[in-house]
């Protein structure tokens, strides 16, 4: 174990690299399923890579085994030598073909030294494919045998090894059979979800996916077998599924079905040129339908792959822009069925938190549940404990993003009673001093482009009460909404003890919004556009002073400190521990094992991964002694409405 790199992520979706003795295998990955007979695969497996850039294959060694002339060839010149191809290599183990025909003629241990003999690069246990919805005997049987069989396995082989996962929608066997796979597999992949898929049980599979995925290990690369509808990707992607294999584009092919991320379109009912990749552009689509079989099916198939090369692509993107959730709603349009995964998936929310990242760059509603993501939920439920022992509040009425003015709201009664507000935001009522904090601050939902949610004005909301209203009360709020940021990141404790800092913030002049908090002349937090405040060097030494210790620490194992104080980054197999609350994207006090601080950064990874995946970082340093990043480029004075 120890081959994957996490490189980016939107919550538990990731972009990776998984090392293989035939070069990298780039995360989320579309594997094609690949015919082992070249007489039999209409497009060779080097043609996918040239031309649809899907650079990994896999392949049933199965088949290869029980075909006398493959095996002969494969036992010869290897399974790379008899596809032609000399990237990534993954085989499956007949487990599939159990499920198709009811048996396989093989044992688990003569097909694992079969795929170790024609050396492919991702050996596959032979699992027990366990159907959706036998008696649970059954499919704890399955899971059990499936386990004895990946534990013979391990022993046996050095090299990669992928150890399926089954467990039917049975979730307490799912949890039971991913954490055997995460002790024993590099690659941990989710079986037996075909019947699931083909029937659109995607409520189904997301379930099976909420039980699953917390017990999948996060060195592990998560597989799905039999995820080949574009359709699927994101839904999967979201989940954290980082390799999707499939013949789909084949049989849909078969079918004279044209597949696109928003469904499958039969090429027969095609009047219009609806696709313009460069293959539909040299034969348009109203004319693939009249080709003879044959070559339409290859054209089918060159379509389909083309798609869901670019679906991926699309995928890749929306992890690095934070945009995931944005895209599995999206495609959650293409059928009430994946509508219905999509909502089972928010059911299980508590999936998503820990790796639920800080802050994006922007929140944009597309479909109704768009309000339930993870982030307002984490949000609400910070929210409740954050009132507790404040107010009473009261409402100012729903004002769009951009005209909110403190300066007319009152922060106390004529006789120096605080007052509380909260605005009507579309994810509720907030109060006025986290308006700033994501998700609230970035939300952009139609109301926020829909005059009809004006609901009256603030000197409304003021009558009756005995305020000045004459008065700028910008000041006063800039005090309480210092304070309000500590409490809401730090509790109340910490915020009672930084109010005795003197600690000042100060707006921009532009856009009014909390930029900075300062020490006389130091600046000891940043604010950025996402509303939080995020200390420099010189606020993390105030934060280590107050913040009793593991608090918003990452702890430096000895032979990386010195690395760390010189503002090197942080790597995940160096963390000896830590505030286990942190979430990725969230400051973090870096110190070493007797608390001594040695850096401030920014979290990559969630603290329950960190010392688990083996390479890449943990902890961004932003800050420390010798040095300090300037603030994101992206928080500058003025920041518009998001436009895209
Ligand atoms: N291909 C599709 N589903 C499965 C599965 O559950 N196990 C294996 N080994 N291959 C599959
Ligand atoms: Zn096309």
């Amino acid at each position: 174990m120890g081959d994957f790199e996490l490189l980016a992520r939107d919550g538990l979706a990731r972009i990776g690299r998984l090392s293989t003795p035939h070069g990298p295998i780039e995360t989320p990955a579309l594997l094609p399923v690949v015919h082992p007979d070249p007489a039999r695969q209409p497009v060779p497996p080097r043609e996918l890579r040239r031309r649809f850039g899907l650079g990994a294959v896999i392949t049933s060694s199965y088949i290869i085994w029980r075909t006398p002339p493959l095996s002969a060839v494969a036992e010869e010149r290897g399974v790379h030598g008899l596809l032609e191809f000399d990237g990534p290599v993954m085989t499956d183990s007949g487990a599939f073909q159990q499920h198709a025909y009811g048996h396989v003629e093989v044992t688990d241990e003569q097909i694992l030294a079969f795929q170790g003999r024609i050396g492919t690069d991702i050996a596959t246990v032979l699992d027990i494919f366990v159907e959706p919805d036998v008696p649970r005997e059954v499919a704890e049987a399955g899971v059990r045998e499936t386990i004895v069989r990946a534990t013979r396995a391990r022993t046996a082989r050095a090299g990669l090894l992928a150890v399926p996962v089954q467990g039917g929608v049975d979730a307490e066997l799912r949890r039971e059979s991913a954490a055997a796979a995460t002790g024993l597999g590099d690659i941990l992949a989710v079986g037996g979800v075909v019947p699931l898929m083909e029937r659109y049980r995607f409520a189904d599979l997301a379930r099976v996916l909420i039980a699953t995925r917390p017990a999948l290990g996060p060195e592990g690369v998560v597989h799905l077998f039999g995820t080949g509808h574009p359709m699927t990707f994101a839904f999967a992607a979201l989940f954290g599924v980082d390799l999707f294999d499939s013949s789909a584009y084949l049989k849909f092919a078969r079918r004279g079905m044209l597949m696109f991320p928003e469904g499958s379109v039969p090429v027969d009912g095609i009047h219009e040129n609806l696709c313009r990749c460069a293959l539909c552009e040299r034969i348009p689509l109203t004319e693939v339908a009249r080709l003879p079989p044959e070559e339409r099916e290859v054209r089918i198939a060159e379509h389909n792959l083309s798609v869901s090369a670019e679906e991926v692509a699309r995928v890749r993107q929306a992890i690095r822009d934070g945009t995931m959730w944005e895209l599995a709603e999206r495609r959650s349009t293409s059928h009430p069925a994946l509508a219905a995964g999509l909502r089972a998936a928010i059911r299980g929310t508590r999936v998503f938190l820990p790796t639920e990242p800080e802050s994006r760059r922007a929140f944009r509603t597309t479909v109704a549940t768009s309000g339930l993501r993870p982030a307002v939920i984490r949000f609400l439920t910070r929210l409740e404990a954050f009132k507790a022992g404040r107010g009473p509040y009261r409402t100012l009425p729903f004002v769009p993003l951009t005209t909110l003015a403190l300066r007319e709201v009152p922060a106390e009664t004529r006789d120096g009673v605080p007052l509380h507000w909260e605005v009507v935001r579309p994810v509720g009522a907030v109060p006025l001093e986290l308006t700033d904090v994501y998700p609230v601050g970035c939300y952009l939902s139609p109301e926020e482009f829909d005059g009809s949610r004006r609901t009256g004005s603030v000197r409304e909301a003021l009558e009756g009460l005995a305020v000045d209203v004459e008065r700028d009360w910008v000041d006063a709020w800039t005090r309480r909404q210092v304070d309000a940021l500590f409490a809401w990141r730090y509790g109340p404790d910490a915020a009672r003890a930084l109010a005795e800092e003197n600690l000042v913030g100060r707006r921009s002049p532009k856009s009014g919004r909390l930029r900075r908090i300062e020490h006389g002349t130091t600046i000891h937090f940043h604010v950025g556009s996402e509303g939080l405040a995020r200390p420099t060097w010189k606020g993390a030494q105030l934060l280590h002073r107050i913040l009793p210790y593991p608090q918003s620490r990452v702890v430096v194992a000895p032979d990386a400190v010195p690395f760390v104080r010189q503002g090197r980054t942080l790597f995940s197999r160096f963390v000896a521990g830590g505030d286990g609350s942190l979430v990725p994207g969230a400051s973090a006090l870096l110190v070493d094992a007797s608390d001594e601080l040695l850096a401030v950064g920014r979290l990559v990874l969630a603290p329950g991964e960190m010392g688990r995946l083996m390479r890449g970082t943990a902890v961004r340093v932003v800050g420390h002694a010798k040095g300090e990043e300037p603030p994101d480029p992206d928080d500058g004075d003025d920041p518009a409405l998001p436009t895209r």
